[in-house]
């Protein structure tokens, strides 16, 4: 099956950002990945509220909204006013995982888990149930055009056996580094979703870029 690509809207040019979010909507693109850093959880600060709330206007397609940040729940009615589709939290950031899950879907998104590389599959095991997606970080989470940690390919097949093994529709997404020479593997091990920034945005013909990474 192709994956969804959702390109990271990080490796946008803000000065032309309208410009860029109408790139998306006109490619093959599927969701727009929305990257939320406060400079606590990891070590950049990406963009807040008035940005979120710009995509929310322009962007015809699904906002996948991956929150690198510390005390997630003190934003989630606030970000559930811009309606994005899925709103995944960290793994590690949060002491009351099943709680913060709660609060996502009461304000109406889907609900996503993301693990960094040094967080095992097996960590979600008991909640997956609550999960619709989960997001192998194949990163440390941070920065847009680093080098893509293999590992993440390992981590993809083991939670493609805990989904299938519990009977959950929980989808696998993959974020950081992903490219052309890593893109089949990855799918082959049971992403359902890629994520891109300098591999779509950094390309000579973005919109190839995309249709290659669905595999
Ligand atoms: C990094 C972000 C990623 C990043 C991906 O912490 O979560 O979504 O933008 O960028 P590339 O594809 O360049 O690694
Ligand atoms: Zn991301």
């Amino acid at each position: 099956m192709p994956a969804l690509v959702a390109p990271s809207v990080l490796s946008a040019d803000f000065g032309n950002l309208q410009r860029d979010i109408e790139f998306l909507n006109n490619s093959d693109a599927d969701w727009f990945h929305v990257d939320v850093m406060d400079g606590v959880f990891v070590p950049n600060i990406s963009f807040g509220f008035p940005v979120i709330k710009t995509l929310q206007q322009h962007a015809t397609k699904p906002l996948d909204v991956h929150l690198m940040i510390v005390n997630p729940d003190n934003y989630i009615d606030e970000l559930g006013k811009y309606k994005p589709a899925v709103l995944t939290v960290h793994y590690e950031a949060c002491t009351h995982l099943h709680r913060t899950l709660q609060r996502i879907k009461a304000v109406g998104a889907k609900t996503g888990v993301a693990l960094n590389p040094h967080t095992p599959v097996s960590m979600v095991k008991d909640i997956l149930h609550e999960i619709d997606l989960l997001l192998i970080m194949s990163i440390n989470p941070g920065f847009g055009g680093q080098k893509f940690e293999p590992l993440a390919i390992e981590k993809v097949r083991e939670a493609k056996a805990l989904i299938t093994a519990k009977g959950t529709h929980t989808l696998i997404e993959v974020d950081g580094g992903v490219t052309p020479d890593n893109c089949d593997a990855l799918i082959a091990a049971g992403a359902d979703v890629l994520v891109a920034g300098t591999a779509v945005f950094a390309a000579p013909d973005r919109n190839a870029a995309i249709v290659r990474l669905k595999g």
